[in-house]
């Protein structure tokens, strides 16, 4: 029985990494997924290479900070589907800067994607997903949203706002019958994280390092965190709203003895 047969759900972020990988676990278990991402060529390969049936798949370019063009692809989505019951806002950029010498346009570009793009994808949805009395969003947040890491600023400023933000719409549309949820993963193996290692002299021990830092000696892969989306909007967990589960093999858990 596939899990997730009935949902049609719209993902921001998906051609690459992470949002890849939930679309193509969502239409794994049966959903009809709508694809969105800024980078129009991107996309284009993601939706070539996930090959779906026709009516299954459909697809939108759309920056998350620009509402209209989010309000588009969501009439779009709901045009080809026929409504939208499940959004994830997965996109996301990273935004790290020693905080006293970032230029205040950083601090604008990443609460703009990673908090307030979430929130205009919110609007877009929420208003059909109260009038139906059912519905679910899924927050791709981080372990950014409850621990720091240093000269990573503001980017866990904004994951802590994006929990902030699960929280209080799960409590405020629960009556309506709408779960907001979020996910965090730790490090997971993606492009962000291999620039991010690129970025250091030695990017082989950088890497090494990351790994080393986790109790199982290794990263996520994207389809994990991929399956831990599907559970969350699925309808194996109704009473779970207003949460978040962490994603990230024991790490943010353990303690570093001195
Ligand atoms: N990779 C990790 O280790 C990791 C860990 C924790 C959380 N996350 C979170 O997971 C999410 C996905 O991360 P990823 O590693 O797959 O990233 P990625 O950079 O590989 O992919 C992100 C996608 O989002 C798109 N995007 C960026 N800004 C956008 C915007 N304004 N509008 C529309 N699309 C936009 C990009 O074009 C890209 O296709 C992010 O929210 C990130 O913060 C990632």
């Amino acid at each position: 029985m596939a899990r997730l047969a009935g949902k049609q759900i719209f993902i921001t972020g998906a051609a690459q990494g992470i949002g890849l990988a939930i679309a193509r676990a969502c239409l794994r278990e049966g959903a009809q997924v709508f694809l969105t991402d800024r980078d129009g060529r991107t996309l284009e390969q993601a939706v070539t290479e996930l090959e779906a049936d026709a009516g299954q798949l459909g697809h939108a370019v759309a920056d998350i900070t620009d509402q209209d063009a989010i309000n588009a692809s969501v009439e779009k989505a709901r045009a080809l589907f026929g409504g939208v019951n499940a959004l994830i806002n997965n996109a996301g950029i990273n935004v790290f800067h020693d905080p006293l010498s970032m230029p205040d346009s950083e601090w604008e570009k990443c609460m703009d994607v990673d908090l307030k793009g979430a929130w205009n994808c919110c609007k877009a949805v929420l208003p059909a997903m109260i009038a139906e009395g059912a519905g679910c969003i899924l927050n791709i947040a981080s372990t950014h949203a409850f621990t720091i890491i240093p000269h990573t600023f503001p980017y866990p400023v904004a994951k802590h706002a994006l929990l902030g933000m699960t929280r209080a719409l799960g409590i405020e549309y629960a009556p309506h019958g709408v779960r907001v949820n979020a996910l965090a993963p730790g490090y997971v193996e993606t492009q962000k994280n291999i620039d991010y290692w690129n970025s250091f002299p030695d990017p082989q021990a950088a890497r090494a390092q990351t790994l080393a830092l986790h109790p199982g000696g290794r990263i996520a892969t994207p389809e994990e965190i991929a399956m831990a989306a599907v559970f969350l909007i699925s309808d194996e967990c109704p009473f779970i709203n207003a949460a978040c589960l962490t994603a990230d093999g024991g790490l943010s858990v353990l303690h570093h003895p001195a």
